[in-house]
């Protein structure tokens, strides 16, 4: 049943109302842009051919939507126009064209397959129209039906008289087309209403014109707002946060405040994990099962393996593979570094483009130098290596298997399996010191108080 299916995005517009110098579609959720999230939602239902319409100079919204393929819609003249605009995509394809808008990220494949359903009714209406009942419809299209409760018009908020404004039932920003009679509906619509753009929305009462049928397919108001403003952008991540907390949730993953832990649309997360208050996730983690996440982590661009420990505070940045049963502890940031099983930097560290062995102990304090200003380098660390306290490891460096380092040392050459290196200067020691430098302040200290008086 899903086969024959041609997508199409919508995402020439300008987004004025955003205020943004990026395109609407940019502007990210859960991690990715929204335009993402609508491109994946319609990939689940295998489209034989998928375009996203953008307008002049969104190179970057061309490049986000590859391998999609994009149109460009030279000037905006509304929705129609914009479904005009991919006309060498769907031009002559007599299967279910989709056209979907590129600011309604919630959109699940589950609608999508429900208005394919309903184009291929028996009643081989030439679309269906996708409607949802906002708690404010305000700027919303208000689906217009017949006392029969035929769908016959869409009117625009802005063309809208006050009786039809009292419409609950709002066009979501999603319809499907009967591919063969798309093109006289394309043609048939004009622009004359209160903005002077072609809209698409005008098809439903075109349709009636031509003869043909239009129902309307009513979704759920979470998974249809339009996000047209900063503030509805906030709304939408919301919906979306509570969406993948409970998903994950019921996947088996312990959340002891899911209101505070922020996901990514792609975060992959195991079984029996637990995530304490307080934790954000970027995009391309992967966490295995049975590992515990303590409060106020930021992970990004990392794999956890099984069983590992991770926090309070730690940061993990993209790179960051952190072995089986490892720990990564307070203020400790990670980033392209491997650490293998077993192994532990508790506090204070910065590990960047290094190799860490198994069951290694990276002491508090412990910095890989890899950069000078110029190039990053590589610092390897063997199994059951000992890193003391507060180390500098300047690399390019490599400390052997099961190799010390002291306490303070700035390592710059290669340390041996099995060795301590130590760089730091002779401890030297003045017997009494201390006593005499405390007694001469405390008589220096009441000869001034004594000049005072
Ligand atoms: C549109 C619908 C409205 C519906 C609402 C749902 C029309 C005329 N109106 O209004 O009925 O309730 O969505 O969210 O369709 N776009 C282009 N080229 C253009 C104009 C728009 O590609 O010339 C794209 C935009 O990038 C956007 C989508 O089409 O992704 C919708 O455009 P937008 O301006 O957001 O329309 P709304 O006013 O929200
Ligand atoms: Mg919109």
């Amino acid at each position: 049943m899903t086969t024959d299916i041609l997508c199409l995005v919508l995402a020439a517009g300008k987004g004025t109302r955003m205020r943004s110098d990026r395109p609407k579609v940019m502007h990210p959720i859960a991690g990715w842009p929204m335009l993402a999230h609508v491109l994946a939602a319609a990939d689940r239902l295998q489209p034989v051919a998928r375009a996203v319409v953008v307008g002049p100079g969104m190179e970057a919204v061309s490049k986000a939507a590859a391998p999609w393929t994009t149109a460009i819609q030279h000037r905006q003249a509304g929705t129609a126009d914009a479904v005009n605009a991919a006309r060498d995509v769907w031009a002559g394809f007599s299967g279910t064209v989709l056209v979907i808008y590129g600011d309604t990220p919630l959109l699940t494949t589950d609608t999508l397959r429900a208005m394919v359903e309903a184009i291929r009714s028996s009643t081989g209406p030439a679309l269906a129209v996708l409607g949802f009942r906002p708690a404010d419809p305000t700027g919303y299209g208000r689906l217009i039906e017949d006392p029969a409760g035929r769908l016959t018009a869409i009117v625009e908020h802005a063309d809208a008289d006050e009786a039809q404004r009292q419409i609950g039932l709002c066009n979501a920003g999603m319809m499907a087309f009967d591919g063969q009679r798309l093109p006289d509906l394309i043609d048939a619509i004009g622009n004359d209403n209160a903005k002077r753009e072609f809209y698409l929305t005008d098809a439903v009462a075109v349709a009636r014109s031509q003869g043909h049928a239009a129902v309307a397919v009513e979704g759920s108001v979470d998974e249809l707002m339009g996000i047209n403003t900063r503030a509805e952008l906030a709304a939408a991540e919301a919906a979306m946060q509570r969406r993948l907390r409970d998903r994950a949730m019921a996947e088996g993953v312990t959340l002891v405040d899911p209101a505070t832990v922020y996901f990514a649309a792609d975060t992959v997360i195991g079984r029996d994990v637990t995530i304490a208050p307080h934790v954000v996730f970027g995009p391309d983690v992967t966490v295995e099962d049975e590992v515990d996440i303590q409060s106020f982590c930021h992970i990004t661009g990392a794999v956890v393996r099984r069983g590992a420990i991770v926090g309070p505070f730690a940061r993990l940045r993209p790179g960051a593979d952190i072995g089986p049963e490892a720990h990564i502890g307070n203020f400790v940031e990670v980033k392209n570094t491997t650490i293998g099983a077993g192994s532990k930097a508790n506090h204070l560290s910065y590990l960047g483009d290094a190799r860490i062995g198994a069951r290694a102990n990276i002491g508090a304090g412990t910095i890989t130098c890899n950069y000078d200003g110029f190039l990053k380098y590589l610092t390897e660390i063997g199994d059951e290596a000992f890193i003391g306290s507060n180390t500098s490891l300047v690399a390019p460096v490599k400390v052997g298997d099961r190799a010390n380092t002291g306490a303070g040392s700035v390592i710059t050459q290669a340390v041996a399996d099995d060795a301590l290196a130590v760089e730091r200067s002779q401890q030297t020691e003045r017997a009494g010191w201390a006593k005499a430098f405390r007694a001469r302040k405390a008589a220096e200290k009441a000869e001034r108080a004594r000049d005072k008086t």
